[in-house]
């Protein structure tokens, strides 16, 4: 959007530096489970950028229903032959007013994709990386197992993770999306679960988290070095966070507020955030957000 570095964390400018609007052509857009989708298009400027945990903000080109993009996380970054990115894909449930539009897109036609946005999830020293999602919280995910097992096709220092394991929740076995793509992912341990038993274990995404931190703790005598992510819908964010405290795990939420502008502008994706002196002030998901320190949300 700029073409020199902002140094003021009040501008918008500081966070969305990076990004840009780009014309993509849709590749391919498929159904993978009970109303999701995942979609691919070309975009290899925002593909060699993109880290994990950061989202894009995506809108049918020429068409003004709806008028503003909406934010999906980045799903995947498609390399070709030669291993350099060239394509981005979404993975999105039927909801509103784009998605259920945009399940009639088809290779060759044109999106608006602004991005990559957001602060995503910064590298740090993780001795086990437990991803929790619930719903359509595991998108954020692909991205973020290859980085910790050593397997992304960008440069970025991060420190390899002895174990990353996924445990992923659904209503039912319909509704898990892109699980194949995750049993890809070598070295991830994939954990499911299912509120009707019908894949996985039966029960809550908390049960699965608890019985992989239980086994952590067996093998290490300890929690040391241990560190849970999660997305998902909010109640379960917060459960995790709460499971995740009681286990003195560090843990961090990717918040879906609704959005409009994706750049700092508007302030309609704020979430009350807790300052260092014990008040809470709105931070702007989009720019200063998605990825939160889950101990410093105020959840109601
Ligand atoms: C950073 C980020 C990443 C996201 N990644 C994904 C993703 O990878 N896949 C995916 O399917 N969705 C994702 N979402 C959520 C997605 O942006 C919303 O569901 C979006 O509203 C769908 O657009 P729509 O036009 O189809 O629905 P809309 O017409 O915008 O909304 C339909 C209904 O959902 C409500 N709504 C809108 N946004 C949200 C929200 N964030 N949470 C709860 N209710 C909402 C509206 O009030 C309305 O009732 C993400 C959101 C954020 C902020
Ligand atoms: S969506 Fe506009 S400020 Fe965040």
């Amino acid at each position: 959007m700029s073409t020199e570095h902002c140094n003021n964390p009040l501008h918008a400018d500081y966070y969305a530096d990076d990004s840009a609007h780009y014309t993509a052509e849709v590749i391919e857009n498929v159904e993978v489970a009970q109303a999701t989708w995942r979609i691919r298009f070309r975009c290899p400027d925002m593909a060699a950028k993109c880290k994990p945990g950061q989202f894009i903000m995506l809108k049918i080109t020429d068409r003004d229903d709806p008028l503003i993009g909406r934010p999906l996380a980045v799903f995947d970054v498609i390399g070709d032959a030669n291993g350099v990115p060239t394509d981005l894909e979404a993975v999105y449930l039927v909801k509103g007013n784009l998605t259920t539009r945009l399940v009639d897109v088809v290779a060759g036609q044109y999106l608006d994709v602004w991005g990559p946005l957001g602060n995503g999830f910064l590298p740090q020293e993780t001795r086990h990386l437990i991803m929790v999602a619930g719903g359509i919280g595991q998108t954020p995910f692909v991205t973020l197992a290859r980085e910790y097992l050593g397997l992304a096709n960008y440069d970025r220092d991060c420190p390899q993770a002895q174990k990353v394991t996924l445990c992923y929740g659904a209503r039912n076995e319909h509704l898990l999306a892109g699980v194949d793509t995750f049993e890809s992912v070598a070295g991830l341990d994939v954990r499911l679960c299912t509120d009707d038993g019908s894949r996985g274990h039966h029960g809550l995404v908390t049960e699965l988290l608890e019985q992989v931190l239980s086994e952590d703790k067996e093998a290490h005598g300890s929690s040391e070095g241990t560190r849970v992510v999660c997305c998902g819908p909010e109640p379960m964010m917060e459960a995790v966070a709460k499971v995740s405290k009681s286990w003195a795990v560090q843990c961090q939420v990717s918040l879906e507020t609704p959005m409009a502008c994706g750049i700092g502008i508007c302030f309609t994706c704020v979430t009350k955030v807790v300052q260092n002196d014990g008040s809470w002030d709105y931070k702007r998901t989009c720019v200063e957000g998605p990825v939160f320190d889950a101990s410093k949300i105020v959840w109601h």
